[in-house]
């Protein structure tokens, strides 16, 4: 491993290498973190409702620690995610009793975005704005063809974006601000996704950057990945991959979408990758060889790439979706194993980034 150069290095003349770290990855992957990485995000730390947990009431210690790390590595981070539906405080919708109203939750979204501004200041260069504000199925009737049916929708409609956008951009103005979702390479919710960009864009806010989430949970489609990059980037918008990791599911899925535990074909995906594991992690290897040869063709768009973790040993995929009986498997989705050490895609990536 001493001899091995350092991945963020190999890959700086194309765009830096992130990975999303909690209060305890911080810690315990210290080291590798200084080695490899140049970029990073808190999994958690920085969201609505630990940053927030009361109106009010601001709690950064628990992003300090990483802010901490990034000082200490020499690098800024990405800051997310402020306005999404999931993680974020139930008081931000209420009002003596009842729903707050339209206004009340923009106002509170500029004294969030102020105070975070404000406290994270210029450790970080982009913001993930706002996250997952776009639908993932057909609308049923009466439902909005493009956003997601969060409390923020129901009752803000769609300007709940637009206040979060010209909130950002009036306190981190040497930030970039970043629209993020999963999905994103689906043809119907990418469609979805730059319905929204441009909507908001005709409404004067800046969007800088599209954060593609790149979960995968079925065998990556790269013509169809070749072609979202085409379309993000033919927006004007810069792009990180800003979540990637590679689900066991991804080796043997076929289709376009997530397989879910309720779904019949669950159970055999997972008795067979159980029995054919060292095979299947192979995979998981060869499409992030892949992955990156498109990435690294696509560097004069795209500035950030971040793993959704660090190591193995702390995935949020052992947990996903996973209730009381359904079978289980361990994940190994990221680029360095429980261990922490390097797996061989990242001697490969590191020889593809070298030309050899
Ligand atoms: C989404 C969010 C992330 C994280 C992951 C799963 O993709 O954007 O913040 O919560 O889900 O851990």
């Amino acid at each position: 491993m001493n001899q091995l150069i350092s991945l963020s290095q190999a890959y700086s003349k194309y765009f830096r290498i992130g990975a999303a770290v909690s209060g305890r990855s911080a810690v315990s992957r210290h080291d590798l973190l200084m080695r490899h990485f140049s970029s990073l995000t808190a999994e958690n730390e920085m969201k609505y409702s630990l940053t927030e947990p009361e109106e009010g009431r601001f709690t950064f210690e628990h992003a300090d620690s990483i802010l901490s790390l990034a000082r200490e590595m020499g690098i800024q981070i990405r800051g997310h995610a402020p306005v999404w539906h999931n993680q974020t405080p139930r008081w931000i919708f209420e009002d003596q009793g009842g729903d707050a109203s339209p206004e009340k939750i923009f106002e509170r979204i500029d004294a969030h975005s102020k105070a975070i501004c404000r406290h994270f200041g210029k450790d970080v260069y982009a913001w993930d704005v706002v996250n997952e504000a776009v639908r993932d199925d057909p609308p049923g009737a009466g439902e909005s063809p493009v956003y997601r049916n969060s409390p923020y929708f129901r009752i803000c409609g769609e300007r709940f974006i637009e206040a979060a956008f010209r909130s950002m951009d009036r306190y981190a103005k040497d930030a970039q601000l970043f629209y993020n979702d999963y999905g994103e390479c689906i043809p119907e919710k990418r469609d979805r996704i730059v319905r929204l960009i441009r909507d908001m864009r005709d409404r004067g806010c800046r969007i800088d950057g599209m954060g593609m989430q790149q979960h995968y949970f079925s065998v990556p489609d790269l013509d169809e990945l070749r072609r979202s990059l085409d379309i993000y980037a033919g927006l004007g918008l810069r792009i990180h991959i800003t979540e990637l990791d590679v689900s066991l599911m991804a080796a043997v899925n076929p289709g376009e979408e997530r397989v879910k535990p309720d779904d019949p074909r669950y159970g055999a995906f997972i008795r067979h990758i159980s029995e054919h594991m060292e095979e299947i992690t192979e995979r998981i290897n060869d499409i992030y060889v892949q992955l990156f040869e498109v990435y690294r063709s696509y560097s004069d768009v795209i500035d950030c790439v971040t793993t959704w973790g660090v190591s193995d040993d702390m995935t949020w995929l052992d947990y996903f979706g996973v209730k009381e009986n359904t079978p289980r498997v361990k994940q190994h989705p990221l680029l360095f194993d429980e261990n922490g050490e390097p797996k061989p895609c990242v001697h490969q990536l590191i020889r593809d980034a070298q030309g050899a």
